[in-house]
């Protein structure tokens, strides 16, 4: 059965085109299916709303001005297992680990620092759905899975 994942190409990775290209290309050759694709631009107050959970963290403060710093891409994939198959394209959250361990994956390959890390991906079932329901209320995923 297909699952649904969020992914985000983040504002520094959209502020080169070549890199977001890759990145494209990696949704590509891995099969996804694109069910939406948008690209917007975030006020401070929406990445503190969709990064609530990290509150507190030493890098929130970063990482909120950071996701609202420019343009992104955010796409709706679907695969089998797609949560966990983007996860691992895109490698490891902290990029010096992914250059080591995983060369070749998104992060690893191109990625900048911990927090300017390429991209994003659903971490959950639950996640996903909150994650989607985010940036496209819209897209109705019970709908979608019903229909399939
Ligand atoms: P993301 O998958 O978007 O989820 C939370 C983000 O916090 C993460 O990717 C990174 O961009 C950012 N971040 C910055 N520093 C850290 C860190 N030390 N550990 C985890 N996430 C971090």
């Amino acid at each position: 059965p297909l699952q649904l994942t969020l992914a985000l190409i983040k504002p520094e990775a959209v502020a080169h085109p070549v890199i977001s290209e890759a990145v494209h290309q990696k949704i590509l050759e891995n099969n996804f299916l694109i069910l939406r694709r948008k690209e917007l631009h975030w006020r401070s107050t929406d990445s503190q709303r969709f990064y609530c959970e990290h509150t507190g963290r030493f890098f929130y403060q970063r990482l909120v001005e950071f996701m609202s710093s420019g343009p992104m891409q955010a796409y709706i994939l679907a695969h089998e297992d797609a949560i966990q198959l983007w996860r691992n394209v895109m490698g490891p959250t902290k990029v010096f680990r992914a250059r080591i361990v995983a060369p070749g994956t998104v992060r690893g390959d191109l990625g900048l620092t911990d927090t300017r890390n390429t991209t994003h991906g659903s971490d959950s079932v639950e996640s996903a759905h909150r994650e989607i329901t985010f940036f496209f209320p819209e897209f109705n995923t019970s709908n979608w899975y019903e229909k399939q």
